[in-house]
Protein backbone atom coordinates (compact mmCIF):
# COMPACT_ATOMS: atom_id res chain seq x y z
CA UNK A 1 0.00 0.00 0.00
CA UNK A 2 1.16 3.52 -0.68
CA UNK A 3 -1.23 5.08 2.11
CA UNK A 4 -1.38 3.31 5.20
CA UNK A 5 -2.50 4.48 9.16
CA UNK A 6 -4.11 8.19 9.91
CA UNK A 7 -2.47 9.96 6.62
CA UNK A 8 -5.41 9.31 5.24
CA UNK A 9 -7.72 10.89 7.36
CA UNK A 10 -5.30 14.15 6.55
CA UNK A 11 -6.09 13.75 2.81
CA UNK A 12 -7.18 16.91 1.01
CA UNK A 13 -10.70 17.01 0.27
CA UNK A 14 -10.78 16.72 -3.40
CA UNK A 15 -12.86 19.07 -5.66
CA UNK A 16 -14.59 18.19 -9.12
CA UNK A 17 -14.77 20.27 -11.81
CA UNK A 18 -18.29 21.74 -10.51
CA UNK A 19 -16.35 23.26 -7.69
CA UNK A 20 -18.43 20.90 -5.53
CA UNK A 21 -16.86 18.95 -2.64
CA UNK A 22 -16.75 15.26 -3.63
CA UNK A 23 -17.42 12.44 -0.79
CA UNK A 24 -13.84 11.35 -1.82
CA UNK A 25 -12.42 10.00 1.24
CA UNK A 26 -12.91 6.12 0.21
CA UNK A 27 -12.01 7.27 -3.30
CA UNK A 28 -8.54 9.07 -3.18
CA UNK A 29 -7.51 6.15 -1.05
CA UNK A 30 -8.28 3.91 -3.65
CA UNK A 31 -6.64 5.84 -6.39
CA UNK A 32 -3.63 6.47 -3.94
CA UNK A 33 -3.26 2.64 -4.00
CA UNK A 34 -4.01 2.65 -7.86
CA UNK A 35 -7.13 1.24 -8.06
CA UNK A 36 -8.92 3.95 -10.61
CA UNK A 37 -11.57 2.53 -12.91
CA UNK A 38 -12.24 6.15 -14.68
CA UNK A 39 -8.36 6.63 -14.87
CA UNK A 40 -7.98 3.80 -16.63
CA UNK A 41 -6.62 4.64 -20.28
CA UNK A 42 -8.72 2.05 -22.97
CA UNK A 43 -7.48 2.76 -25.79
CA UNK A 44 -3.44 2.26 -24.60
CA UNK A 45 -4.81 -1.06 -23.22
CA UNK A 46 -6.66 -1.91 -26.47
CA UNK A 47 -3.45 -1.13 -28.17
CA UNK A 48 -1.78 -3.59 -25.60
CA UNK A 49 -4.01 -6.11 -25.77
CA UNK A 50 -3.99 -6.16 -30.05
CA UNK A 51 0.23 -6.65 -29.28
CA UNK A 52 0.28 -8.97 -27.11
CA UNK A 53 -2.12 -10.54 -29.25
CA UNK A 54 -0.24 -10.86 -32.00
CA UNK A 55 2.96 -11.82 -30.32
CA UNK A 56 1.06 -14.80 -29.61
CA UNK A 57 -0.07 -15.54 -32.83
CA UNK A 58 3.37 -15.35 -33.75
CA UNK A 59 4.97 -17.56 -31.33
CA UNK A 60 6.91 -14.10 -29.69
CA UNK A 61 6.97 -13.44 -26.13
CA UNK A 62 3.29 -12.54 -24.97
CA UNK A 63 1.04 -13.12 -21.78
CA UNK A 64 -1.79 -14.12 -24.18
CA UNK A 65 -1.31 -17.43 -25.14
CA UNK A 66 -3.29 -17.83 -28.24
CA UNK A 67 -4.09 -21.27 -28.34
CA UNK A 68 -5.00 -23.03 -31.33
CA UNK A 69 -7.99 -25.21 -31.22
CA UNK A 70 -8.05 -27.30 -34.24
CA UNK A 71 -11.74 -26.42 -34.26
CA UNK A 72 -12.92 -24.68 -37.33
CA UNK A 73 -16.84 -23.46 -37.41
CA UNK A 74 -18.11 -24.48 -40.65
CA UNK A 75 -17.64 -28.20 -40.44
CA UNK A 76 -21.26 -30.14 -40.74
CA UNK A 77 -22.42 -30.77 -37.40
CA UNK A 78 -24.31 -34.36 -36.82
CA UNK A 79 -28.23 -33.98 -36.02
CA UNK A 80 -30.40 -35.68 -33.91
CA UNK A 81 -27.92 -37.92 -32.61
CA UNK A 82 -26.62 -38.19 -29.25
CA UNK A 83 -23.32 -37.43 -27.82
CA UNK A 84 -21.92 -37.72 -23.67
CA UNK A 85 -21.00 -34.44 -22.47
CA UNK A 86 -18.51 -33.33 -19.64
CA UNK A 87 -17.99 -30.20 -18.61
CA UNK A 88 -15.37 -29.55 -16.49
CA UNK A 89 -15.82 -25.64 -14.86
CA UNK A 90 -14.14 -24.03 -12.25
CA UNK A 91 -16.64 -24.71 -9.56
CA UNK A 92 -18.69 -27.67 -11.28
CA UNK A 93 -18.26 -31.01 -13.17
CA UNK A 94 -21.69 -31.36 -14.95
CA UNK A 95 -22.15 -34.26 -17.37
CA UNK A 96 -25.70 -34.78 -19.57
CA UNK A 97 -26.50 -35.95 -23.05
CA UNK A 98 -26.84 -34.01 -25.67
CA UNK A 99 -28.92 -33.88 -29.50
CA UNK A 100 -28.76 -31.34 -31.50
CA UNK A 101 -31.54 -31.06 -34.39
CA UNK A 102 -31.70 -29.54 -38.05
CA UNK A 103 -32.25 -26.03 -36.79
CA UNK A 104 -29.38 -25.33 -34.49
CA UNK A 105 -31.31 -26.17 -31.45
CA UNK A 106 -29.66 -28.27 -28.77
CA UNK A 107 -31.86 -30.89 -26.51
CA UNK A 108 -30.42 -31.81 -22.88
CA UNK A 109 -31.07 -35.13 -21.07
CA UNK A 110 -29.77 -36.78 -17.81
CA UNK A 111 -27.93 -33.44 -16.54
CA UNK A 112 -26.22 -34.08 -13.67
CA UNK A 113 -23.24 -31.98 -11.61
CA UNK A 114 -20.98 -32.82 -8.99
CA UNK A 115 -17.95 -30.24 -7.17
CA UNK A 116 -14.74 -30.15 -9.49
CA UNK A 117 -12.39 -32.46 -8.81
CA UNK A 118 -9.50 -30.24 -7.00
CA UNK A 119 -11.64 -27.37 -5.41
CA UNK A 120 -12.05 -29.36 -2.38
CA UNK A 121 -8.57 -30.42 -1.18
CA UNK A 122 -5.62 -31.30 -3.33
CA UNK A 123 -5.90 -34.43 -5.37
CA UNK A 124 -3.30 -36.89 -7.17
CA UNK A 125 -3.94 -37.44 -10.68
CA UNK A 126 -4.99 -40.80 -10.85
CA UNK A 127 -7.67 -39.86 -8.08
CA UNK A 128 -8.50 -37.09 -10.14
CA UNK A 129 -8.93 -38.97 -13.54
CA UNK A 130 -10.29 -41.86 -11.85
CA UNK A 131 -13.53 -39.11 -10.71
CA UNK A 132 -14.46 -37.99 -14.10
CA UNK A 133 -14.51 -41.53 -15.18
CA UNK A 134 -16.90 -42.79 -12.32
CA UNK A 135 -19.28 -39.73 -13.23
CA UNK A 136 -19.87 -40.92 -16.59
CA UNK A 137 -20.87 -44.17 -15.70
CA UNK A 138 -24.71 -43.71 -15.86
CA UNK A 139 -24.66 -42.23 -19.52
CA UNK A 140 -21.24 -43.38 -20.97
CA UNK A 141 -23.13 -46.07 -22.80
CA UNK A 142 -25.01 -43.38 -24.58
CA UNK A 143 -22.73 -42.67 -27.24
CA UNK A 144 -19.34 -43.58 -28.31
CA UNK A 145 -17.94 -40.20 -28.60
CA UNK A 146 -17.69 -37.57 -25.41
CA UNK A 147 -17.43 -33.93 -26.19
CA UNK A 148 -15.01 -32.51 -22.73
CA UNK A 149 -15.27 -29.07 -22.30
CA UNK A 150 -12.57 -28.04 -20.22
CA UNK A 151 -12.04 -24.49 -18.77
CA UNK A 152 -8.68 -24.79 -18.23
CA UNK A 153 -5.39 -23.73 -20.02
CA UNK A 154 -4.39 -26.25 -22.10
CA UNK A 155 -2.82 -27.04 -25.22
CA UNK A 156 -5.06 -28.86 -27.90
CA UNK A 157 -3.48 -31.34 -30.22
CA UNK A 158 -4.74 -31.87 -34.08
CA UNK A 159 -6.33 -34.54 -32.57
CA UNK A 160 -8.34 -32.75 -30.27
CA UNK A 161 -6.55 -33.73 -27.18
CA UNK A 162 -5.55 -31.35 -24.23
CA UNK A 163 -2.45 -31.25 -22.60
CA UNK A 164 -2.95 -28.78 -19.14
CA UNK A 165 -0.74 -26.12 -19.57
CA UNK A 166 -1.35 -25.00 -15.78
CA UNK A 167 -4.42 -24.67 -13.42
CA UNK A 168 -6.12 -21.61 -13.01
CA UNK A 169 -8.71 -20.46 -10.55
CA UNK A 170 -7.14 -22.35 -7.80
CA UNK A 171 -7.16 -25.77 -8.62
CA UNK A 172 -5.13 -28.07 -6.15
CA UNK A 173 -4.11 -30.87 -8.90
CA UNK A 174 -0.21 -30.23 -9.38
CA UNK A 175 0.36 -33.33 -10.37
CA UNK A 176 -1.99 -33.48 -13.21
CA UNK A 177 -0.19 -30.35 -14.57
CA UNK A 178 1.76 -31.00 -18.47
CA UNK A 179 -0.54 -34.44 -18.53
CA UNK A 180 -2.91 -35.53 -21.62
CA UNK A 181 -6.28 -34.63 -19.87
CA UNK A 182 -8.34 -36.70 -22.85
CA UNK A 183 -6.00 -39.84 -22.76
CA UNK A 184 -6.14 -39.82 -19.08
CA UNK A 185 -10.04 -39.87 -19.25
CA UNK A 186 -10.12 -42.34 -21.57
CA UNK A 187 -7.35 -44.70 -19.81
CA UNK A 188 -9.54 -44.67 -16.68
CA UNK A 189 -12.83 -45.37 -18.78
CA UNK A 190 -11.00 -48.25 -20.76
CA UNK A 191 -10.22 -49.84 -17.29
CA UNK A 192 -13.71 -49.68 -16.70
CA UNK A 193 -14.29 -51.32 -20.03
CA UNK A 194 -15.23 -48.74 -22.54
CA UNK A 195 -13.04 -47.68 -25.34
CA UNK A 196 -14.70 -44.60 -26.62
CA UNK A 197 -13.46 -40.87 -28.47
CA UNK A 198 -13.15 -37.65 -27.26
CA UNK A 199 -12.93 -33.98 -28.51
CA UNK A 200 -11.50 -31.42 -25.86
CA UNK A 201 -12.34 -27.94 -26.43
CA UNK A 202 -11.51 -24.53 -23.85
CA UNK A 203 -15.02 -23.65 -22.94
CA UNK A 204 -14.76 -20.40 -24.53
CA UNK A 205 -14.62 -21.89 -27.52
CA UNK A 206 -17.48 -24.05 -26.79
CA UNK A 207 -19.46 -20.96 -26.36
CA UNK A 208 -18.40 -19.19 -29.58
CA UNK A 209 -19.74 -22.61 -31.14
CA UNK A 210 -23.08 -22.22 -29.34
CA UNK A 211 -23.43 -18.87 -29.91
CA UNK A 212 -22.78 -19.87 -33.96
CA UNK A 213 -25.29 -22.59 -33.71
CA UNK A 214 -27.76 -20.73 -31.98
CA UNK A 215 -27.55 -18.18 -34.42
CA UNK A 216 -27.03 -20.36 -37.42
CA UNK A 217 -29.72 -18.33 -39.21
CA UNK A 218 -28.37 -14.78 -38.94
CA UNK A 219 -25.74 -13.21 -41.17
CA UNK A 220 -23.07 -12.78 -39.03
CA UNK A 221 -19.85 -11.52 -40.13
CA UNK A 222 -17.72 -13.29 -37.25
CA UNK A 223 -18.02 -14.77 -33.98
CA UNK A 224 -16.44 -14.53 -30.54
CA UNK A 225 -16.84 -16.29 -27.62
CA UNK A 226 -16.64 -14.87 -24.09
CA UNK A 227 -16.84 -15.94 -19.87
CA UNK A 228 -17.00 -13.81 -16.93
CA UNK A 229 -17.57 -16.63 -14.38
CA UNK A 230 -15.21 -18.15 -11.88
CA UNK A 231 -12.93 -17.02 -14.23
CA UNK A 232 -12.86 -15.62 -17.45
CA UNK A 233 -11.52 -15.95 -21.09
CA UNK A 234 -12.05 -15.33 -24.62
CA UNK A 235 -12.50 -17.15 -27.93
CA UNK A 236 -12.39 -15.92 -31.85
CA UNK A 237 -12.00 -17.11 -35.19
CA UNK A 238 -8.62 -16.31 -36.53
CA UNK A 239 -7.12 -16.77 -40.14
CA UNK A 240 -4.95 -19.58 -40.18
CA UNK A 241 -2.71 -17.89 -42.11
CA UNK A 242 -1.82 -15.17 -39.28
CA UNK A 243 -1.43 -18.20 -36.52
CA UNK A 244 2.12 -18.08 -37.60
CA UNK A 245 3.67 -20.07 -34.25
CA UNK A 246 2.57 -23.15 -36.20
CA UNK A 247 3.51 -24.46 -39.71
CA UNK A 248 1.23 -27.16 -39.98
CA UNK A 249 -1.83 -25.48 -41.02
CA UNK A 250 -3.66 -24.90 -43.88
CA UNK A 251 -3.19 -21.26 -45.01
CA UNK A 252 -6.49 -20.89 -46.24
CA UNK A 253 -8.28 -21.97 -43.94
CA UNK A 254 -9.65 -20.64 -40.13
CA UNK A 255 -9.92 -21.95 -36.37
CA UNK A 256 -10.91 -20.61 -33.40
CA UNK A 257 -8.21 -19.30 -31.05
CA UNK A 258 -8.09 -19.96 -27.06
CA UNK A 259 -6.76 -16.32 -26.23
CA UNK A 260 -6.75 -17.17 -22.56
CA UNK A 261 -7.31 -13.26 -21.57
CA UNK A 262 -7.33 -14.00 -18.14
CA UNK A 263 -3.49 -14.02 -18.05
CA UNK A 264 -3.33 -10.94 -19.62
CA UNK A 265 -0.71 -8.66 -18.21
CA UNK A 266 -0.94 -5.42 -19.51
CA UNK A 267 -2.82 -3.70 -17.01
CA UNK A 268 -1.05 -2.16 -13.98
CA UNK A 269 -1.73 -4.21 -10.51
CA UNK A 270 -3.28 -1.77 -8.22
CA UNK A 271 -1.59 -2.24 -4.37
CA UNK A 272 -4.54 -4.33 -3.44
CA UNK A 273 -4.06 -6.80 -6.20
CA UNK A 274 -0.38 -7.21 -5.29
CA UNK A 275 -1.50 -8.24 -1.63
CA UNK A 276 -4.52 -10.74 -2.98
CA UNK A 277 -2.09 -11.65 -5.56
CA UNK A 278 0.54 -12.54 -3.27
CA UNK A 279 -1.72 -14.89 -1.28
CA UNK A 280 -2.86 -16.90 -4.28
CA UNK A 281 -1.80 -20.27 -5.22
CA UNK A 282 -0.05 -19.11 -8.27
CA UNK A 283 0.98 -15.58 -7.83
CA UNK A 284 2.01 -13.26 -10.60
CA UNK A 285 -0.05 -15.16 -12.88
CA UNK A 286 -3.98 -14.44 -14.56
CA UNK A 287 -3.43 -11.49 -12.58
CA UNK A 288 -6.48 -10.11 -15.70
CA UNK A 289 -8.53 -12.82 -14.26
CA UNK A 290 -7.70 -11.83 -10.34
CA UNK A 291 -9.07 -8.37 -11.12
CA UNK A 292 -12.57 -9.36 -13.06
CA UNK A 293 -13.65 -12.93 -12.05
CA UNK A 294 -15.97 -14.24 -9.84
CA UNK A 295 -13.25 -16.50 -7.77
CA UNK A 296 -11.68 -13.07 -7.14
CA UNK A 297 -13.71 -10.09 -6.28
CA UNK A 298 -14.91 -10.51 -3.18
CA UNK A 299 -11.52 -11.49 -2.11
CA UNK A 300 -10.15 -8.56 -3.47
CA UNK A 301 -12.92 -6.46 -2.27
CA UNK A 302 -12.20 -7.75 1.41
CA UNK A 303 -8.11 -6.91 0.40
CA UNK A 304 -9.51 -3.29 0.68
CA UNK A 305 -11.85 -3.66 3.20
CA UNK A 306 -8.90 -4.81 5.67
CA UNK A 307 -6.24 -1.86 4.12
CA UNK A 308 -9.25 1.15 4.80
CA UNK A 309 -9.99 -0.66 8.23
CA UNK A 310 -6.09 -0.42 9.14
CA UNK A 311 -6.10 2.62 8.32
CA UNK A 312 -9.17 4.04 10.27
CA UNK A 313 -12.02 3.99 8.15
CA UNK A 314 -14.47 2.14 10.09
CA UNK A 315 -15.12 2.31 13.29
CA UNK A 316 -13.23 -0.38 16.06
CA UNK A 317 -16.13 -2.70 16.14
CA UNK A 318 -16.56 -3.24 12.37
CA UNK A 319 -12.70 -3.08 11.58
CA UNK A 320 -12.26 -6.07 14.02
CA UNK A 321 -15.24 -7.77 12.65
CA UNK A 322 -13.28 -7.27 9.09
CA UNK A 323 -10.00 -8.50 10.77
CA UNK A 324 -11.62 -11.75 12.11
CA UNK A 325 -13.16 -12.78 8.30
CA UNK A 326 -11.29 -15.39 7.19
CA UNK A 327 -12.12 -13.62 3.60
CA UNK A 328 -15.48 -12.52 1.99
CA UNK A 329 -17.17 -14.63 -0.83
CA UNK A 330 -17.99 -12.53 -4.23
CA UNK A 331 -21.61 -13.64 -3.63
CA UNK A 332 -22.01 -11.62 0.06
CA UNK A 333 -19.92 -8.51 -1.30
CA UNK A 334 -21.89 -8.21 -4.16
CA UNK A 335 -25.37 -8.62 -2.78
CA UNK A 336 -24.04 -6.31 -0.13
CA UNK A 337 -22.94 -3.48 -2.70
CA UNK A 338 -25.48 -4.03 -4.56
CA UNK A 339 -28.20 -3.08 -2.48
CA UNK A 340 -29.78 -7.28 -2.01
CA UNK A 341 -28.30 -8.58 0.81
CA UNK A 342 -29.74 -12.02 2.40
CA UNK A 343 -30.33 -11.84 6.12
CA UNK A 344 -27.09 -14.21 5.96
CA UNK A 345 -25.12 -11.38 4.93
CA UNK A 346 -21.82 -10.81 7.20
CA UNK A 347 -22.57 -6.92 6.67
CA UNK A 348 -25.98 -7.21 8.64
CA UNK A 349 -23.48 -7.97 11.54
CA UNK A 350 -24.30 -5.38 14.31
CA UNK A 351 -20.68 -4.67 15.05
CA UNK A 352 -21.29 -2.03 11.33
CA UNK A 353 -22.70 1.20 11.95
CA UNK A 354 -24.93 3.22 9.14
CA UNK A 355 -21.42 5.02 8.32
CA UNK A 356 -19.45 1.75 8.31
CA UNK A 357 -21.73 0.23 5.58
CA UNK A 358 -21.95 3.24 3.26
CA UNK A 359 -18.31 3.58 3.69
CA UNK A 360 -17.88 -0.22 2.72
CA UNK A 361 -19.91 0.80 -0.12
CA UNK A 362 -17.49 3.27 -1.78
CA UNK A 363 -14.73 1.47 -0.82
CA UNK A 364 -15.85 -2.07 -2.94
CA UNK A 365 -18.11 -0.77 -5.44
CA UNK A 366 -15.02 0.70 -7.70
CA UNK A 367 -13.78 -2.73 -7.42
CA UNK A 368 -16.87 -3.96 -9.73
CA UNK A 369 -16.61 -0.78 -11.92
CA UNK A 370 -12.86 -1.56 -12.94
CA UNK A 371 -13.88 -4.71 -13.54
CA UNK A 372 -16.62 -3.54 -16.17
CA UNK A 373 -14.44 -1.67 -17.87
CA UNK A 374 -11.40 -4.17 -17.83
CA UNK A 375 -14.47 -6.35 -19.69
CA UNK A 376 -15.36 -3.89 -22.09
CA UNK A 377 -11.46 -3.54 -23.18
CA UNK A 378 -11.17 -7.54 -23.33
CA UNK A 379 -14.50 -7.85 -25.88
CA UNK A 380 -13.82 -4.56 -27.35
CA UNK A 381 -9.90 -6.20 -28.44
CA UNK A 382 -11.22 -9.66 -29.36
CA UNK A 383 -14.39 -7.92 -31.38
CA UNK A 384 -11.56 -5.36 -33.26
CA UNK A 385 -9.12 -8.86 -33.64
CA UNK A 386 -12.15 -10.21 -35.94
CA UNK A 387 -11.28 -8.06 -38.44
CA UNK A 388 -14.91 -8.04 -38.99
CA UNK A 389 -18.52 -6.02 -38.40
CA UNK A 390 -17.81 -3.23 -40.67
CA UNK A 391 -20.89 -3.83 -42.54
CA UNK A 392 -23.96 -3.07 -39.95
CA UNK A 393 -26.29 -5.42 -41.37
CA UNK A 394 -23.54 -8.31 -40.60
CA UNK A 395 -22.73 -7.87 -37.11
CA UNK A 396 -19.92 -9.50 -34.90
CA UNK A 397 -21.95 -12.27 -32.95
CA UNK A 398 -20.34 -12.24 -29.04
CA UNK A 399 -21.74 -14.76 -27.06
CA UNK A 400 -21.34 -14.39 -23.65
CA UNK A 401 -21.76 -16.71 -21.01
CA UNK A 402 -20.89 -16.88 -17.32
CA UNK A 403 -22.66 -16.21 -13.85
CA UNK A 404 -20.44 -13.00 -12.92
CA UNK A 405 -21.18 -11.01 -15.97
CA UNK A 406 -24.98 -11.64 -15.87
CA UNK A 407 -25.41 -11.79 -12.20
CA UNK A 408 -23.24 -9.12 -10.98
CA UNK A 409 -25.25 -6.40 -9.10
CA UNK A 410 -23.04 -3.93 -8.31
CA UNK A 411 -22.17 -0.77 -10.19
CA UNK A 412 -25.00 -1.69 -13.12
CA UNK A 413 -22.43 -4.30 -13.85
CA UNK A 414 -23.93 -5.80 -17.39
CA UNK A 415 -25.26 -2.27 -18.05
CA UNK A 416 -21.66 -0.67 -17.42
CA UNK A 417 -19.77 -3.10 -19.47
CA UNK A 418 -22.12 -2.55 -22.43
CA UNK A 419 -21.82 1.22 -22.26
CA UNK A 420 -18.02 1.37 -21.97
CA UNK A 421 -17.92 -2.07 -24.80
CA UNK A 422 -20.89 0.89 -26.96
CA UNK A 423 -17.81 3.76 -26.37
CA UNK A 424 -14.71 2.02 -27.96
CA UNK A 425 -16.63 0.44 -30.90
CA UNK A 426 -19.41 3.10 -32.08
CA UNK A 427 -16.98 5.12 -32.97
CA UNK A 428 -15.00 3.19 -34.64
CA UNK A 429 -18.27 1.95 -36.81
CA UNK A 430 -17.96 -1.72 -35.39
CA UNK A 431 -21.32 -3.42 -35.61
CA UNK A 432 -21.61 -6.18 -32.94
CA UNK A 433 -24.46 -8.02 -31.02
CA UNK A 434 -24.00 -9.22 -27.42
CA UNK A 435 -26.15 -12.97 -27.43
CA UNK A 436 -26.68 -15.21 -24.79
CA UNK A 437 -27.61 -18.64 -24.93
CA UNK A 438 -27.81 -21.09 -21.61
CA UNK A 439 -25.70 -24.12 -21.28
CA UNK A 440 -23.63 -22.75 -23.89
CA UNK A 441 -20.54 -24.68 -22.64
CA UNK A 442 -22.46 -27.41 -22.75
CA UNK A 443 -23.92 -27.31 -26.31
CA UNK A 444 -20.93 -26.28 -27.73
CA UNK A 445 -19.16 -29.33 -26.24
CA UNK A 446 -22.02 -31.29 -28.10
CA UNK A 447 -21.64 -29.29 -31.16
CA UNK A 448 -17.46 -30.39 -31.42
CA UNK A 449 -18.12 -34.05 -30.34
CA UNK A 450 -20.89 -34.53 -33.11
CA UNK A 451 -18.97 -32.51 -35.82
C1 LIG B 1 -9.15 -20.51 -17.74
C2 LIG B 1 -9.71 -20.51 -19.12
C3 LIG B 1 -11.23 -20.55 -19.08
C4 LIG B 1 -11.74 -19.41 -18.24
C5 LIG B 1 -13.26 -19.38 -18.13
C6 LIG B 1 -9.78 -19.42 -16.91
O1 LIG B 1 -9.38 -19.54 -15.57
O2 LIG B 1 -7.76 -20.35 -17.75
O3 LIG B 1 -9.21 -21.61 -19.87
O4 LIG B 1 -11.71 -20.45 -20.38
O5 LIG B 1 -11.20 -19.48 -16.94
O6 LIG B 1 -13.76 -20.51 -17.53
Amino acid sequence: MTKQGNDVENAPIAINDEGETMHDREELFLKENGLDADGIDREALLTSFADEMNAGLAGRASSLMMIPSFISIDRPVKTETPVVVLDAGGTNLRAAVVSIDGTGQARIGSFSKRAMPGTQGALGAEAFFDAFAEFLMPIIAESESIGFCFSYPAEITPACDARLIRWSKQIEVPAVVGQMIGSGLLRHLAQRGYERRVVILNDTVATLLAGKSAGVAKPYSAYVGFILGTGTNTAYVERNDRITKRADLDPSGLMVINVESGAFRGVRQSAFDVTMDAQTIDCGHYTFEKMISGAYLGWLGFTVLCAAAQAGFFTAAAAERIAAWPTLSNKHLDDFCGGRPTPDNPFQDTAFSTDDRETAVRLCTPVYARAAVLTAVNLASAILKTGAGHDPARPVCVNVDGSTYYRTLTADFPQRVQRELAALLKPRGIAYELIRVDESPVIGAAVAGLM
